[in-house]
């Protein structure tokens, strides 16, 4: 999966930054190429020859080193990669990177890089809740820098709390997750249609979800550079071109199926997810019998898997956006909803009785944020999708 990837792997000065070498390993027998910085202090973890023999190649610390220089050059280095990935990420290092000082060969590689950057963040739980460090991760978040853990855990400190570096399995999941991307590096989520809840073997409690709009939606996804899974419930619907696709049936399948499909950069959330399953699903039919009184249906609720992805404390979608299907009241009932869920949009649409919403080829929607509302003009579901991909592209730029 890895194969002819190149990664430049930064190993700052942190008592996970043993970890690296396992990394690495995991690295190469998956194909990838991995060139080693490290920092100052990273050297008085691991040495330049445990690190060398592991990744196979010269291990690179010095920024002022005439042989380096002359070798590979320090633009070159992050030049030649196409991801780079900092493990451990000292609390220095990010503040380093967050204010973009180029005071080492580590640092000035990652702001000489237009690359994507990885970090594995590891320090104790007080440095990482420190107002600085915390500063300092919200900017490299919104600067686009992409962080797997920490992890929470006991610490090498004999303190438990966040700030125990992810194992390697996990930085390479990571890894590997960022490869799977799209062409344009992001990747989207989408639910769609109906969810079926069964009362036996055959009946089940349904709604006229067509799953026509998260379609469209996923194939807008597909069409700009996404890597898109779209998780739909039963529908007529053709299947959009190059998305993969997992067909589900409830609302609990649906759940596991998006968490199966995390991390994404974006989850729109446009399946029409039953609110109540049968409590207890009968294992055979139900039978109509003469003169026995009518069975009773209880109901139990389901998960909400909007409210699900949007209270993810890690890994939360940059931008989850939900949908509203109201028949009355549409803007107040979705700006409601946009609250009660937590997420960051929330597309309302009116499938009142006479609108023809629910299975039609239009839709007339409103665009609801914590701050705006946006009416837009009636439009084919395609247009529909294909205008929020857009707007969705913008955000996420
Ligand atoms: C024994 C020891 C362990 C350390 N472990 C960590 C750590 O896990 N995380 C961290 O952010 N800093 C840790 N530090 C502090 C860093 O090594 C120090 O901030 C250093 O300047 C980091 O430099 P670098 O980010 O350039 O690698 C540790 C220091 C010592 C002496």
């Amino acid at each position: 999966m890895l194969s002819g990837k190149r990664i430049l792997l930064i190993i700052a000065g942190g008592i996970a930054a043993y970890k690296a070498i396992e990394l690495i390993r995991r690295l190469r027998e998956r194909g990838a190429a991995v060139r080693c910085i490290l920092t100052k202090a990273g050297a008085e973890f691991v040495t330049p020859l445990s690190l060398s023999a592991v990744s196979g190649d010269k291990v690179y610390g010095e920024l002022f080193s005439l042989t380096d220089e002359a070798e590979m050059g320090h633009i070159q280095l992050s030049r030649d990669a196409d991801l780079l990935v900092v493990v451990p990420a000292t609390a220095d290092i990010l503040a380093r990177m967050a204010a973009g000082l180029a005071n080492d060969l580590a640092t000035t590689a990652l702001l000489a890089t237009d690359k994507p950057v990885l970090v594995a963040p590891a320090m104790n739980v007080r440095m990482w809740l420190h107002p600085a460090t915390q500063r300092n991760i919200q900017q490299l978040q919104s600067d686009g820098v992409r962080f797997v853990g920490p992890a929470e855990g006991d610490m090498a400190c004999g303190e438990y709390g966040p700030g125990r570096m992810s194992e390697p399995a996990e930085i390479l999941g990571a890894i590997e997750g960022f490869f799977t991307a799209g062409s344009n590096g992001l990747r989207a989520l989408v639910t769609s249609g109906p969810t079926h809840e069964a009362i036996d073997p055959v009946r089940f409690i349904a709604n006229r979800s067509s799953g026509k709009q998260g379609h469209a939606i996923a194939a807008a996804f597909a069409a700009r550079g996404f890597a898109t899974t779209l998780v739909s419930g039963p529908t007529h619907e053709p299947r959009p071109q190059g998305v993969k696709f997992v067909g589900v049936e409830s609302a609990r399948d649906m759940l596991a199926a998006c968490e199966a499909a995390l991390p994404v950069d974006v989850v729109v959330c446009a399946a029409a997810v039953a609110d109540w399953r049968v409590a207890v699903e009968a294992n055979q039919k139900l039978k109509k019998e003469k003169g026995k009184p009518l069975p009773v249906l209880t109901l139990a609720e389901n998960p909400d898997i909007l409210a699900t992805i949007a209270g993810l404390k890690r890994g939360r979608p940059r931008l989850v956006v939900g949908f509203a299907a109201e028949t009355e009241r549409v803007v107040e009932h979705a700006r409601a909803k946009l609250a009660r869920k937590g997420c960051d949009w929330i597309v309302a649409n009116d499938v009142s009785p006479g609108t023809g919403t629910f299975g039609g080829t239009n839709n007339t929607v409103h665009l609801i944020s914590a701050d705006r509302t946006e009416a837009w003009p009636q439009a084919t579901k395609e247009q529909v999708g294909q205008r929020l991909v857009a707007r969705i592209v913008e955000a996420l730029a």
